[in-house]
């Protein structure tokens, strides 16, 4: 009996298009066991055709996408192009025709998901982006699926590869940033321009989305406060190591009362939690959830077989769907309509590093400037004293983001203090 075939196309042949490539042949021989069918990718779409392509049927290859928007035979669009146009609009004409789209493009989704899902819902599509955040990591069906029963109050995590490894060799063998992201672009983590990965830009994308699919409320990625790593020096990563810490670019996010609080930066965070442990380029997202209460979700966020591991699933959730007729089954899950905070309003803990004249009465002036903004020190330690200047260190309880930094505008002013280091916040 001639078993029956599901054709899908790709769009980019990259590093995740190629993952996806090698692993729809490798997995070719169980696939009639897992949805029923052959699962054949008929067409790729790339921008450079005549670009060598090792170990790819060339005859697949083509730069035209009416070809593949016209060919009613494919039933599934992998979109692993990346950034925001021509990916959007091809996305919508596809979801238009009909077609169902496997993509793992964060940047388009941060911004114009909703726009996306909708458009999916109204088709009767099914639109999967499991690879948008953190990789290889299972989080968007565990998020929309496994844990639906909770309300989820908390989802923070590691979310960038290359942050965490130039992180990682600060910490463990006093690297400094220039040489850490070196080694970590030689290793193909970072983007070819890294700037995403190191200010935070990357990682405040996946923040939105993460935060949307747990919340049931639309962030988008400029709710997201975002702040990279860039300023973090040796010393902070010295006073960590004295506090039992370690510093991790976090992606944070909680559901209060008042709204969503969510952004990204680099935090202080005790050795024993567990997302301390996560070291060199791997992912971690940490959820809590009311019934569940906490899990932790951890593995490879990128790299071409990881990241083509949640895109082949995602495929395969498709044709199952196709074979039991019940594709678009679900769709947007942002149902509420919960405000994002202000930034300013939201309130961290700090780790403060002040250069101060060593003079009688300045801490004392420093101290009252706190106390003046509403910021109550939780510890301080002088340190590096010489004669005429000395290092503050500060430590602060909860404070909103507004009294520090109306607390540190005043303190840049005073002739005592000639530089304010470090602004770091604390787990
Ligand atoms: P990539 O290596 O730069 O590959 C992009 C591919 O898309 C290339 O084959 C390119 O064609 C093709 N392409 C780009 N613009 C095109 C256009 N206008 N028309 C036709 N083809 C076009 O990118 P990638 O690293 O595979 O990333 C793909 C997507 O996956 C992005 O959304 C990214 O954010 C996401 N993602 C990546 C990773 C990762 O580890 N790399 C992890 C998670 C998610 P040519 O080959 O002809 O240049
Ligand atoms: N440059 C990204 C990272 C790749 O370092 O995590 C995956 O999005």
């Amino acid at each position: 009996m001639e078993s029956k075939k599901i054709k899908a196309a790709l769009l980019g042949l990259g590093t995740v298009g190629t993952g996806v490539y090698k692993l729809v042949h490798k997995r070719a021989d169980v696939m009639v066991d897992t949805i029923g069918a052959e699962l054949e990718i008929s067409k790729i779409l790339v921008r450079d055709i005549n670009k060598k392509r090792e170990g790819v049927d060339e005859s697949l290859l083509t730069d035209d996408w009416k070809e593949i928007l016209a060919d009613d035979e494919i039933q599934i669009v992998i979109e692993v192009m990346g950034g925001i146009e021509p990916a959007k609009t091809r996305i919508l004409e596809a979801l238009h025709a009909g077609k169902h789209v496997v993509t793992a493009n964060k940047d388009l989704l941060a911004e114009y998901g909703g726009e996306l899902l909708d458009a999916a819902a109204e088709n009767n599509c099914d639109l999967l982006f499991e690879a948008a955040v953190a990789g290889g990591i299972p989080i968007i069906r565990p998020l929309k699926q496994c844990l639906a029963g909770n309300e989820i109050t908390e989802i923070m995590g590691i979310v960038n590869g290359t942050t965490n490894y130039i992180l990682t060799k600060m910490f463990e063998e006093n690297m400094s940033f220039e040489e850490a992201l070196a080694k970590a672009t030689e290793l193909g983590y970072a983007e070819a321009d890294p700037t995403a990965d190191v200010e935070g830009l990357d990682a405040g994308r996946k923040a939105a989305i993460m935060s949307s699919i747990a919340f049931h409320s639309r962030v988008r990625f400029h709710d997201v406060y975002i702040e990279g790593i860039t300023k973090i020096t040796s010393e902070d990563i010295a006073y960590a190591k004295e506090f039992d810490c370690v510093i991790k670019m976090l992606g944070v996010a909680h559901n209060t009362d008042k709204g969503i609080e969510v952004g990204v930066y680099p935090m202080l965070l005790n050795k024993e939690h567990p997302l301390a442990s996560v070291r060199d380029s791997f992912n971690a997202v940490f959820v809590h959830g009311d019934a569940v209460d906490d899990a932790m979700f951890y593995g490879r966020g990128a790299g071409e077989l990881p990241t083509a591991s949640a895109v082949m699933g995602d495929i395969i959730d498709v044709a199952r769907n196709l074979k039991y007729g019940c594709s678009g089954r679900i769709s947007c899950t942002c149902y509420k309509e919960i405000p994002v905070k202000n930034f300013d309003d939201v309130k961290n803990k700090f780790f403060l590093r002040l250069q101060v004249k060593n003079e009688p009465g300045v801490l004392a002036q420093t101290a009252k400037v706190f106390g003046d903004h509403k910021v109550s020190i939780q510890r301080v330690v002088q340190k590096h004293v010489e004669e005429k200047a000395a290092e503050l260190v500060i430590s602060t309880e909860l404070v909103k983001e507004y009294h520090l930094k109306d607390a540190l505008r005043e303190l840049k002013e005073m002739d005592s203090i000639s530089e304010i280091s470090s602004i770091i916040r604390v787990y």
